[in-house]
């Protein structure tokens, strides 16, 4: 399927929930935010009915998000389901991590392809700062289970100045002696996102120079985002850094999202969607759905304009209501 613009749209982020077990301050307020009622929530079936449409419009990567999707349950068993339906070719979540160590059987029986973990921090005082919650090493055990368990590990770290970008090469170190992916992402100014200031990947990358020396480009792609890759000598693992905001990739952009209530959201800014739960639930069959998500899919705006102040259409949701 293609946009306006001829971009090819083949992956689609599904977030299955707007809950969320932590209170990441540059995602969701301090009190959380009116949670969706369970009736505005897409059933899975409903989701697999859009999955099908898509895979039969060319969407064959999928990425699993929130909130927090293991927060949702039968969210694994969804997933192992959702591997027979058309032809998909990836299958990814990202998460918090903090339920990974209760469904470890499951996470092992469901196929996921790959499996991101948001870690911003190493100290158990700031990870309690940030989220809201005591819940380091939790994530750092899932780190190691996921690892070891051969299951493509990436670690996502939003970069913030004065929180965070002390521990920029500490955080760089998971990937010494791992076989992970560590990502340094460029906060953006979405929802509380506003409220905290950015590091730029450039500033990132010299840390890291800096401290390692020998930082080299890898140019090999690792999964269906927008990440770039480096290998630094004497690691098993990659960093990776995501220019959300420096450096801008919508004309690449392969993506569409599928908001917990049923929308097809067009970008990440703006509150461009439409609504694809109406159409379910009033029995729209395969091939109407498909009509109206190729029809959507022509209303993708060109780019973002994270650097503009007055934006028509910004998107007022918080990160937790979009998925990432
Ligand atoms: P993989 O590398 O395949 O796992 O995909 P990914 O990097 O897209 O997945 P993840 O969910 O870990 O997202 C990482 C970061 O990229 C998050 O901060 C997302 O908000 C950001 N991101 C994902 N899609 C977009 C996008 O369309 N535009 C922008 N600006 N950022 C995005
Ligand atoms: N900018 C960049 N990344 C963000 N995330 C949440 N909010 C923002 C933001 N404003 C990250 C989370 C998670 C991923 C889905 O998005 O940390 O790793
Ligand atoms: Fe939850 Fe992820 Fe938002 Fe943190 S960033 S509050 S873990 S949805």
């Amino acid at each position: 399927m293609q946009d306006s613009f001829g971009r090819k749209i083949d992956y689609m982020r599904i977030s299955v929930t707007d809950r969320c077990n932590l209170r990441c301050k540059y995602c969701m307020p301090e009190y959380g935010v009116k949670s969706l009622e369970h009736s505005d929530i897409l059933r899975f079936e409903e989701i697999s009915k859009i999955a099908l449409a898509c895979t039969n419009l060319g969407v064959n990567k999928f990425k699993i998000t929130g909130g927090e999707p293991l927060v949702r349950k039968g969210v694994l068993p969804f997933i192992k389901s959702l591997h027979k339906t058309g032809q998909i070719q990836s299958i990814t979540m990202t998460t918090n991590a903090v339920l990974v160590e209760q469904y470890r059987e499951e996470i092992l029986d469901c196929g996921l392809d790959s499996i991101n973990i948001s870690l911003d921090t190493l100290s158990a005082g700031k990870y309690e700062k940030i989220t809201g919650k005591n819940e380091l090493a939790k994530v750092l055990n899932a780190i190691e289970f996921c690892e070891k368990s051969d299951i493509c590990t990436k670690v996502n770290c939003v970069v913030i100045k004065g929180f965070n970008d002390d521990e920029i090469c500490n955080i760089a170190q998971l990937a010494k002696d791992k076989n992970i992916y560590v990502r340094f992402i460029e906060m953006m100014p979405l929802g509380m996102g506003q409220q905290s200031q950015w590091v730029s990947n450039q500033q990132i990358l010299s840390v890291l120079e800096n401290r390692f020396k020998t930082i080299q480009i890898d140019d090999k792609i690792y999964g269906n985002g927008p990440a770039k890759y480096y290998k630094i000598q004497g690691f098993k693992g990659r960093i990776g850094v995501i220019s959300a905001v420096s450096g801008c990739f919508c004309d690449s952009c392969n993506r569409v999202r599928l908001t917990a209530d049923g929308f097809l959201k067009l970008c990440l800014q703006y509150d461009v969607r439409t609504d694809l739960k109406t159409p379910i639930r009033n029995g729209a069959t395969g091939q109407e759905l498909e009509e109206i998500i190729k029809k959507a899919v022509y209303k993708k705006p060109q780019k973002h304009s994270f650097s503009k102040d007055i934006i028509k259409n910004k998107e007022g949701k918080n990160m937790s209501q979009i998925g990432g």
